[in-house]
């Protein structure tokens, strides 16, 4: 084997090992959703939720938390961050139309964070959600 050669194997042996990880770096930082890889943290009960229509919970370390009922599948929960991408006022829930609205400019998301109106052009960080018994559990906040 030539010099060449070998460096073109190691070259080509040094990128199959490396770019996996380097493309699973960049694509994690540049999500603005967030998955659920670590911890789930109480924020509110089933009971509160539908009492109240909506549990918002600002105590927790990361982030404020949204959490509501999809309108069109009641089983289905939907957590967000309420904070709007385009100049950060707080969204609000409008069940009727299954929609958050943020209405310092009228940007409206739908229920997976994405930008149905705009000035927003940045979906909302949406969060992994569940139930245990009672208790709505959120990921990663
Ligand atoms: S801050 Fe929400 S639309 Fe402008």
């Amino acid at each position: 084997m030539d010099r060449r050669t070998f460096l073109n194997w190691v070259g080509v042996g040094l990128l199959a090992n490396y770019l996996p990880i380097t493309l699973a770096a960049c694509s994690s930082k540049s999500s603005t959703t967030k998955a659920a890889t670590s911890g789930f943290r109480t924020v509110g009960t089933m009971k509160q939720l539908e009492q109240d229509g909506q549990i918002l919970n600002e105590q927790l370390p990361q982030a404020p938390v949204l959490v509501v009922q999809d309108s069109t599948n009641p089983d289905k929960l939907v957590a967000i961050n309420p904070v709007c991408t385009h100049r950060d006022c707080a969204v609000e829930w409008k069940k009727q139309r299954n929609v958050f609205l943020c209405t310092c400019h009228d940007s409206e998301f739908d229920t997976t964070g994405q930008v149905l109106s705009p000035p927003a052009k940045i979906p909302l960080v949406t969060y992994a959600v569940k139930t245990e018994g009672d208790r709505i559990l959120v990921g990663n906040v």
